[in-house]
């Protein structure tokens, strides 16, 4: 990722250098003096010029090869400190010469090239500097993101935590997503702060509008569009709003549909949390799957938010019903990821009377949603 002529590793988009700290190095410079340094083959005096490099990091007086010396800005290149510290100290660590020559070459090539997927930024050269991103299946996520526009105001919302982990993995700077069933915004208020194109269909217009606003005061630094649209998610005329932006095709496609009847949105008899049975439901998120898949780009991601109910004394699996839905219309199951229910005011009332109700109806009172990732066939 190229700004102002500074190169970055593509961590500086993800918050992580504020935590950890950054330093500016010469990379020309700092390549030439691990090639030099490879070219020892004792490891004694080896690790002595790595300890050199480190005591650099910590004291740049001591720079005598110029690594920190910024000469002309093409040459300047940022690297999370800790993660270079650790690499260094890795190489130091290290019982034989072979050994030390393979962490140093590692780390060479992790300054001089960038290796990434088609379907993300992440340097994979160095994908230790992400450690924000999670790859666990189970989220436990205790905080709700309430910076910026982020104001939780809508029953029903998912925490902004998800559509920014999940667009880190499966978008690239300047892709398009879809969300299907907007709501609140949330899923476009991110794509501001991330750099992506943002297209949502949400069914009620107030709600619609209200997002929009909201939207709107989120900073755009990126200049990326973010247009929502109240229209059905199963009917909605896809291609036109496409062809309103100049593009063929979006990169992903974010489902967080209605968990059936457990909050009910609106009047609308096309609204899912409407649907008079769970078959009927089934039938109305299979349609709006329909609608929106010819527009995902081949073997780019679906990722499905949903939730269980429980209903006159039995569990109905949601969660699992809908991954079959998207699972017949040509997609593979790539994850499910288990997040953990953060504490909502209501049930914060309700906590001992659930509890007891579990106990005397033989279940177990819902802590968890699911984050269901698909990838669309070639
Ligand atoms: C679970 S909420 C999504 C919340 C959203 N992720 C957020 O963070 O605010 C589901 C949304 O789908 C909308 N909806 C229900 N049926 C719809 C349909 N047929 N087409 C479009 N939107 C629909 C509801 O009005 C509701 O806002």
């Amino acid at each position: 990722m190229k700004n102002k002529g500074i190169e970055y590793s593509s961590f500086e988009s993800l918050d992580v250098p504020q935590l950890c700290g950054i330093i500016i190095v010469n990379k020309e410079r700092l390549v030439h003096l691990l090639d030099n340094i490879e070219g020892i083959e004792r490891l004694n005096l080896l690790k002595s010029k790595i300890m050199a490099l480190k005591d650099v990091i910590s004291c740049p007086t001591n720079d005598e090869n110029g690594v920190l010396n910024i000469d002309t800005i093409e040459n300047k290149l940022s690297l999370r400190k800790d993660v270079f510290v650790s690499e260094l100290e890795q190489i130091l660590e290290s019982h034989t010469i072979n050994r030390a020559k393979y962490y140093l070459r590692r780390l060479k090539s992790s300054i001089r090239g960038v290796k990434t997927s088609n379907i993300n930024d992440i340097n994979l050269l160095r994908w230790k500097d992400y450690d924000c991103i999670i790859t666990d299946s189970l989220w436990v996520l205790d905080k709700r993101d309430t910076s910026g526009a982020h104001l939780a105001w809508y029953w029903g919302n998912f925490i902004p935590q998800i559509p920014h982990q999940i667009m880190l993995r499966y978008t690239r700077k300047g892709d398009w997503v879809l969300d299907t069933f907007l709501g609140s915004g949330t899923t476009l208020i991110e794509c501001r702060r991330l750099g992506r194109n943002g297209l949502g269909i949400e069914l009620n217009p107030k709600v619609a509008q209200k997002a929009k606003d909201i939207i709107e005061q989120e900073r755009n630094i990126d200049n990326v569009v973010t247009d929502v649209i109240i229209d059905d998610s199963k009917r909605a005329n896809i291609n036109t709003v496409l062809e309103k932006h100049k593009i063929k095709c979006v990169q992903l496609l974010i489902m967080h549909p209605p968990y059936h009847d457990i909050v009910k949105f609106s009047e609308d008899q096309r609204d899912l949390s409407n649907a008079e049975n769970i078959e009927k439901f089934l039938q109305m998120f299979g349609d709006a799957v329909d609608n929106a898949t010819p527009f995902l780009e081949k073997e780019r991601y679906l990722a499905l938010i949903i939730g269980d109910k429980y209903t006159k004394g039995e569990w109905i699996p949601l969660g699992f019903y809908c991954m079959n839905e998207v699972s017949k219309r040509g997609y593979t199951l790539k994850s499910i990821i288990v997040k953990n229910f953060e504490e909502t005011r209501g049930k914060r009332n309700q906590k001992e009377l659930w509890r007891y109700r579990a106990l005397v109806g033989g279940f177990y009172v819902f802590k968890h949603e699911y984050i269901m990732l698909f990838k669309k066939s070639a």
